[in-house]
């Protein structure tokens, strides 16, 4: 297995570029189910949790090929991807691939509304909290399912899907691209009330409809669905929307590292809590229509934050945020109000010398000018990149370990770093790495 290396205490300058949003392709990807043909799909990126999203549709009877966007010559460019669900074989997301990745279980309304049937492991509880899938049920029940749950597998069935009006009891966002997958192939009108809002949703929506689905109310707490008998793939590529995650996580590190960074592609309109938490933490952001600039020259001020559903504070960039305080000249609150248990990254952090306090879904951080680099352990994909930026920021070598967290998230990483100025490298767990050899350490995953 490998780890992260990093030289920290250089401010990074230049280009960045985003890739597709991982929260947006995998539902992309499962919707392909709802419609039998070929698609194709750009500017998907190349992650774990889309290789393992590709398994899942493999096992289902759907092929994939993975090719270059056409036109665009760069390393970094997004990939065009084309799937094939004109046969479906197996309508099963299997424990192997539900444990590595929990949004399988988006394969269970687009099953459902295909084939009738479905059998979806149970995903369980994970790093950040227990995450239970009661809404998805309640929403596709509504919708006329029928579940039973059998040894840690959901057994769905379904004669006739029937529009109705559901209420979510929280604004759940894969729960809310469940059940509107099924949706649009149910007959008459269905209403999502307390729907997420999320962009990725509104991408998911905008790619539904060019299959031909009818939709409205996509980016607000209301979805209206008018189901139809059929879909059929679109006809122009659809591209999958730029990572808001992980363009924030850049712009932290520009920030924390007191850099200068622009993050192309990255879409202020998506982003208004972070760009405001950054310029009260003292930032110069600049929102313009093709990214993102980050500077920062002056002191870093103590900035609370809670994280809510969108357009509020986003809790995958709770833990990024918790990075970045640790180097603010005072005290700052951050309440994390969407998951239980995702404050894992905090013991870490204080391995590197930051001092954090947590009380129940509270944290406070007394930041501190220092940072020491040492040895540290992911526990989730937030998580590492919290310890990636104060590796950054910090004195000396960071090791971050258990690295198969970051690949599930953040598309080339350690190029997209080296190519601002980063010193980072990816070294076998039990390499001996030390300063000045950051360089020797590989970009890829070896093989
Ligand atoms: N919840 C329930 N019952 C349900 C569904 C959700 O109680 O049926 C609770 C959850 O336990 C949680 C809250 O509702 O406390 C919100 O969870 P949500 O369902 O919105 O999360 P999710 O759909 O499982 C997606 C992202 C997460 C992101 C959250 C919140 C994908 C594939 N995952 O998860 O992304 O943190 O929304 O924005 O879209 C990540 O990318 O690192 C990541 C964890």
């Amino acid at each position: 297995m490998d780890k992260l290396v990093i030289e920290g205490g250089r401010p990074l300058h230049g280009t960045v570029p985003v890739s597709g949003a991982k929260n947006a392709a995998l539902p992309i990807l499962i919707a392909t189910l709802l419609a039998p043909g070929e698609h194709v799909i750009d500017n998907v990126p190349e992650l774990v949790d889309v290789s393992s999203t590709l398994s899942l549709l493999g096992r289902i009877g759907c092929p994939s090929l993975v090719g270059a966007n056409p036109g665009e010559d760069g390393a970094l460019a997004g990939h065009r991807l084309r799937l094939d669900t004109q046969r479906i074989a197996f309508s099963e997301a299997p424990y192997d691939i539900v444990r590595k990745m929990r949004a399988s279980v988006l394969a269970l309304g687009p099953l459902l509304a295909r084939c009738g049937h479905a059998r979806i492991s149970l995903p369980g509880g994970c790093a950040i909290g227990v995450r239970p899938i009661d809404q998805h049920l309640k929403g596709l029940e509504a919708l006329g399912c029928r579940f039973e749950l059998v040894g840690g597998y959901v057994n769905g069935r379904v004669d006739r899907l029937v529009g109705a009006e559901i209420f979510l009891d929280m604004p759940t966002v894969t729960g809310t691209e469940n059940i509107l997958m099924a949706a649009v192939l149910a007959e008459g009108v269905s209403v999502i009330h307390n729907a997420a809002r999320e962009p990725e949703i509104v991408d998911l929506a905008h790619f539904l409809r060019g299959m031909g689905a009818r939709i409205s109310g996509e980016g607000t707490s209301t979805l209206t669905v008018d189901g139809v008998p059929a879909l059929r793939p679109s006809r122009r590529p659809h591209p999958i929307l730029p990572d808001r995650i992980e363009a924030g996580t850049y712009m932290v590190a520009a920030a924390i590292t007191g850099g200068d960074l622009f993050v192309a592609g990255a879409r202020g309109e998506d982003m208004g809590a972070v760009v405001e938490s950054l310029r009260k933490a003292g930032a110069e952001v600049t929102v313009q229509a093709d990214g993102i600039r980050v500077r920062r020259t002056g002191p870093l001020h103590p900035v609370n934050i809670e994280t809510r559903p969108h357009p509020g504070f986003p809790t995958d960039m709770q833990a990024q945020w918790m990075a970045l305080m640790t180097r603010s000249t005072g005290r700052a609150e951050i309440t994390e109000t969407i998951f239980e248990n995702r404050f894992m990254h905090a013991a870490e952090l204080m391995r590197l010398g930051a001092r954090i306090q947590i009380d129940g879904n509270k944290a406070v951080v007394e930041g501190s000018e220092r940072l020491v680099g040492a040895a540290v352990m992911a526990t989730d994909l937030r998580a590492s990149a919290s310890l990636v930026l104060c590796g950054l920021a910090a004195q000396g070598l960071t090791e971050v370990l258990r690295l198969y967290h970051l690949d599930r998230g953040y598309d080339r990483l350690v190029e997209k770093l080296r190519s601002v100025g980063a010193l980072v490298g990816r070294f076998g767990d039990n390499a001996q790495v030390r300063p000045g050899m950051i360089n020797q350490g590989r970009a890829q995953e070896a093989g």
